[in-house]
């Protein structure tokens, strides 16, 4: 049993995964989706199985909550025009379906090839300047999602790949406790010293399947060229 179904047990809690980038991971051969009382997947058109536009998926082991997901998103509906309780209209378009039930069929080779080009990065990717993200082994087959690494002075690692023709992204620039509408909470940072030192670092390099081996050599030359400022 994974940890937090541990704590979940012993006080009675319901746990929910946030399945968003982990579709295909599995944990001691048990895929993520499975751990919880119910969990959710994105399909975001940028995920690793995506839509045309916004989706998602709720899967869940027991019925009710299965039962009650599927109210939710159809005004709360019980019937067809018997709501029972307050819900919304959260359906996935047909459209958007086919193409999710067709990235399906695909996702274990979409994610086999992100693997391939995240491991190459791991063995060609050799600057003191940029760390490279390092994986929990013990039982875990996580999916690549993003390939993040961290570099001090990120503005001009930035533009050093932007010369060099490679595309990056900051994923995310801000953390939660600095958005204003999370100022409720009243948090600093003080409790988030790893949030706090890794956010001003955080970057992206591009990572997925239809990458060729040609752009994922470029993107190796261009972080093994960057140097960093002399001090
Ligand atoms: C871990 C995680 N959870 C949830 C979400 C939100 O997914 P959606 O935009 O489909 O609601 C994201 C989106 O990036 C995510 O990365």
């Amino acid at each position: 049993m994974v940890r937090i179904n541990e704590i979940a047990l012993r006080r009675d809690l319901i746990v929910v995964e946030d399945c968003a980038q982990s579709i295909g991971a599995t944990v001691a051969g048990s895929p993520a989706g499975s751990f919880g009382h119910a969990a959710a997947f994105s399909f975001y058109p940028t995920k690793n199985v995506g839509a045309f536009g916004d989706g998602g998926m709720i899967v869940a082991k027991d019925p009710a909550i299965a039962a009650r997901a599927r109210r939710i998103r159809m005004y709360g509906e019980e019937k067809r025009y018997e709501a029972v309780e307050e819900g919304m209209n959260s359906r996935l378009d047909e459209l958007q379906a086919a193409l999710v039930a067709w990235g399906m069929e695909r996702i274990d080779a979409w994610n086999a090839r992100r693997n391939e080009i995240a491991m190459r990065y791991k063995e060609s990717i050799k600057n003191s300047a940029v760390t490279l993200p390092t994986q929990v082994q013990d039982g875990r087959e996580g999916v690549w999602h993003l390939f993040v690494v961290r570099v001090a002075e990120r503005t001009r690692f930035i533009e050093h790949l932007k010369k060099e023709g490679v595309g990056s992204s900051i994923h995310y620039p801000a953390p939660v406790f600095e958005q204003s509408a999370y100022s409720f909470l009243n948090e600093d940072g003080s409790t988030l010293p790893i949030t706090k030192e890794v956010v001003s670092k955080v970057v992206s390099l591009p990572l997925f399947p239809e990458l060729t081996d040609k752009e994922v050599g470029l993107v190796v030359d261009a972080v093994n060229s960057y140097s960093q400022t002399v001090e």
